[in-house]
């Protein structure tokens, strides 16, 4: 069997989580407002990279990826449920996300609140309700997901961010924000499948790193878009951080800082993998496609 580039490999399991996606939320039985609100973002596009990520690292360990399918749909949910609430009017007030107009635009604050805690919510019960993988593998990953996605990882991060706005914070405090914030929920996807795969410690320490260094390095890109970017492409607003007054990579350390900075971790990222006894040619691809991503 030859291997899947990672092109090929992303448009297979984008649709495999999306389709689950979507009859997940159909299957529910809630009122058709909140259905409705949930299913807007989370069919709005978006690139998938997380459960990518995790897809890719399951064949990293010539597992094969659809035992994944459940983590990989709960994480989507998740990071779609942050996007939802970080674009509200509370927090950084964007109208335009995924190329469409923001959840809270289109159905109100209160549904868009709503129809997050709805995601963060069964996305719980979906990992939960995992089938074909042991109980106890189960209850690590739902263990990971809380700590990555709660007041220790994403909700600390964002916490941090909106704390941040209008100071200037040190480069140090600026990382402990990028590696929460955006960080946690990519290394989630890396570490279930680690867990799904019953790694070696060498294996998991080796893939903790890779994971650290390109959560870093999504997170600069991302900041660095948000400065050079085009609406058209990030599907977002350009200049929300600086209309923010938010410390990012390039107003702390200038654009060019920003880039050397972000190569510096890409280096890193593949120095663990290369490191590791995996097969990794598509976790170097999705290192790359980190960096050099332009949406
Ligand atoms: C945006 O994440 C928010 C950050 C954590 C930087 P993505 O860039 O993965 O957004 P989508 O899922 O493709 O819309
Ligand atoms: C938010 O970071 C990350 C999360 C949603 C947890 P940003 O605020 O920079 O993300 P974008 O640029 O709006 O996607
Ligand atoms: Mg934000
Ligand atoms: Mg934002
Ligand atoms: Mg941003």
């Amino acid at each position: 069997m030859t291997a899947l580039k990672l092109e090929e490999f992303t448009v297979k399991y984008k649709e495999l989580v999306e389709n689950k996606l979507d009859e997940l939320v159909q299957s529910l039985d809630a009122p058709e407002t909140v259905k409705e609100a949930m299913a807007y973002s989370l069919k709005a596009g978006g690139k998938r990279i997380r459960p990518v990520l995790l897809f890719a690292t399951l064949n990293a360990f010539r597992k094969d990826p659809k035992i994944g399918l459940e983590a990989a749909a709960a994480l989507e949910m998740i990071h779609t449920y942050s996007l939802i609430h970080d674009d509200l009017p509370s927090m950084d007030n964007d109208d335009l996300r995924r190329g469409k107009p923001t959840n809270h635009k289109v159905f109100g604050e209160a549904a868009a609140i709503l129809a997050g805690d709805g995601l963060l919510t069964y996305s719980f019960e979906v990992l939960a309700d995992t089938k074909g993988v042991s109980a106890e593998k189960i209850l690590r990953i739902v263990s990971l997901l809380a700590k990555s996605a709660g007041p220790e990882g994403m909700v600390g991060g964002q916490a941090a961010d909106m704390e941040g706005e209008n100071k200037s914070l040190s480069v140090e405090e600026l990382e402990y924000i990028h590696k929460n914030k955006t960080g946690r929920l990519l290394a989630f996807s890396v570490m279930a499948a680690a867990i799904l795969a019953e790694a070696a410690e060498q294996q998991i320490q080796l893939l903790e790193e890779y994971a650290f260094h390109i959560g870093l390095a999504f997170q600069i890109q991302d900041d660095i878009l948000d400065v050079e970017g085009t609406e058209e492409k990030i599907g977002k607003p350009v200049g929300s951080d600086q209309n923010k007054l938010k410390s990012t990579y390039p107003s702390l350390l200038t654009l060019d800082g920003a880039k050397d900075k972000l190569q510096n971790h890409l280096e890193k990222s593949k120095a663990a993998l290369a490191a590791s006894d995996l097969d990794t040619g598509l976790l170097v691809e999705i290192a790359d496609m980190i960096a050099s991503r332009d949406h």
